[in-house]
């Protein structure tokens, strides 16, 4: 394995999704983790990542500089440099300007860091400082323009230095680079495969689990859907899922649900058909915030009771993710922390006392998609896009009505089924129908109409944070248009949102 110090760059969890993609398994800790640790998880290296901080500041992020004396490869990727530097007696000097973006690197030295690299080559550069002086034993191995030390190594106690960032795709040799630390320096397998994977967690969720009972909430979405498929392998009959039907569904969704998990799988499940109460519950509610939390709140309830029907359980399962859990305990968690737990409107009671099993909370999005695969998961689970908390109450603009909810659905649909037979589907982030609160004149046949207005929003993105609309081709669109007008009773206007994420969000609420 691969130990990462985080330093607070935000490219730090590509530096461990571009470690596993070459299938070495790689974890990120914060930077004070006891040296004990350390040495107990036996890394094969130890990559210090970027940061904002300067290695100047009185509480600059510091990891024991014990690290230097375990004989094992360290490689420092920009502050992560710096704070080697400056640990080994060498200096870092301040920058009287920023250097931001491109840069050509030239190999002076190949070494091992840079062994079938090209000597010319364009790197992505991000920092303030950089450094003045090496410590001893060090070489210079590549410079820019603007930095000489743009790589340094210690070939004989194996550290290595990048004042540039070879995990970002604008690095040209950026993965041939941290391959070669990889193999060529730490001398990794490549045994960080789905298939050993499953082995692995399935013995460690028997051995927290012991014979105990785990309760579960499915959404059908993809993480708690694939996370409950993995939990039932290990444990079978022991796991009861729960599934709140909130009405704010997709057409169908919550008979697909029901009939992959409990008919195909054959696993418990506790079915809790409850969309009339949260129907009720949104009655002349108009504001979105109050709309969310009416439903957080109500799913909360809904969950509880059914999960106290589950006699003796003792777990709680959860489909965390890695970034999640990265994310919460960061010392730099950023807004981007903050932005998440508004959405977590799914969240369940403090009060359960249960314990919690968590069998993703080390997988990246990717690799939960590459476990749904192992796990025999269809494509439509393991591609499934990603769909909010609050359902559909946050893609009908004010009063959520069960009129207004069949339109949606409906509407919904009929341009989901479009979307698929374009093959569009796999290719956006979301796509889906908004309901406005608005109605608009039109003429149909000979008669007048007076009917609502459905939005087409379907966007791009890598992570929801920002996002852009597609492009979608206008056949496309016109097909969808045409047939939600005359297949969706009570629709009779189709706009396409043009928004993008900032200024706009995904979700029109
Ligand atoms: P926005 O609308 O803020 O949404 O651009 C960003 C992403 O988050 C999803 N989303 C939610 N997911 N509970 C969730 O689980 C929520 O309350 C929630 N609100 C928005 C949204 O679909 C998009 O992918």
């Amino acid at each position: 394995m691969i130990l990462i110090i985080d330093f607070g760059s935000q490219y730090n969890q590509l530096i461990a999704r571009r470690v596993r993609e070459h299938q070495v398994y790689c974890q990120i800790e914060p930077p004070d983790i006891a040296l004990a640790k350390i040495e107990a998880l036996k890394p094969e290296g130890i990559i210090l990542s970027g940061g904002p901080a300067s290695i100047y500041e009185k509480h600059s992020p510091r990891v024991d500089k014990g690290i230097f004396d375990l004989g094992i490869p360290v490689l420092g990727i920009c502050y992560g440099l710096q704070f080697m530097v400056d640990a080994l007696g060498g200096e870092v000097i301040r920058s009287k300007k920023r250097e931001y973006g491109f840069a050509e690197l030239k190999v002076k030295k190949a070494g091992k860091l840079f062994a079938g690299v090209e000597k010319k080559t364009r790197c992505w550069m991000s920092h303030g400082d950089q450094i003045g002086r090496l410590p001893e034993g060090f070489t210079i191995t590549a410079s820019t323009e603007n930095t000489e030390v743009a790589a340094a190594e210690n070939l004989k106690r194996r550290f290595y230095g990048l004042q540039f960032h070879p995990e970002v795709v604008h690095t040209v040799e950026g993965k041939k680079v941290l391959e070669n630390f990889l193999f060529g320096v730490c001398k990794c397998e490549k045994s960080w495969t789905m298939n050993a994977f499953v082995r692995d967690a399935i013995e460690e969720i028997r051995a927290t689990v012991g014979d105990k009972k785990v309760i579960f909430g499915i959404s059908g979405g993809v993480d708690s859907s694939i996370a409950a498929v993995l939990l039932h392998r290990a444990i079978g009959k022991q796991l009861t899922c729960v599934f709140v039907d909130n009405g704010l569904l997709r057409l169908g969704e919550a008979d697909k649900v029901l009939a992959l998990f409990a008919k195909n799988l054959k696993m418990n499940i506790r079915f809790a058909k409850a969309g009339r109460l949260f129907v009720g519950r949104l009655k002349g509610v108009l504001d979105p915030e109050k709309k969310r939390k009416i439903i957080g709140r109500t799913f909360v309830e809904v969950f509880d009771r059914e999960a106290k029907k589950v006699k003796g359980a003792e777990f709680l399962g959860q489909g965390t993710l890695y970034p999640d859990l990265i994310e919460s305990r960061s010392a730099f968690g950023g807004p981007s922390a903050v932005i998440k737990s508004h959405h977590n409107v799914g969240g369940l009671p403090k009060n359960m006392k249960l314990k919690l099993v968590e069998p993703l909370k080390h997988l990246f999005k990717d690799e939960v998609r590459l476990l749904g695969k192992e796990l025999g998961l269809s494509d439509d689970v393991v591609w499934r896009q990603p769909f909010p908390g609050p359902g559909l109450a946050v893609r009908i603009v004010g009063e959520v009505t069960e009129k207004r909810l069949t339109i949606l659905k409906n509407a919904d649909a009929v341009l989901m089924e479009e979307i698929r037979a374009a093959g569009q589907y796999r290719k956006l982030w979301q796509s889906f129908a908004v309901l406005l609160p608005i109605k608009s004149v039109g003429i149909m046949g000979d008669q007048r109409t007076y009917e609502n207005v459905i939005v087409i929003r379907a966007v791009t993105s890598e992570d929801a944070m920002t996002a852009d609309w597609a492009r979608l081709p206008y056949d496309l669109l016109s097909r969808a248009s045409n047939r939600i007008i005359n297949e969706v009773r009570g629709v009779n206007r189709v706009v396409y949102d043009i928004s993008s994420k900032p200024p706009s969000t995904i979700e029109w609420e």
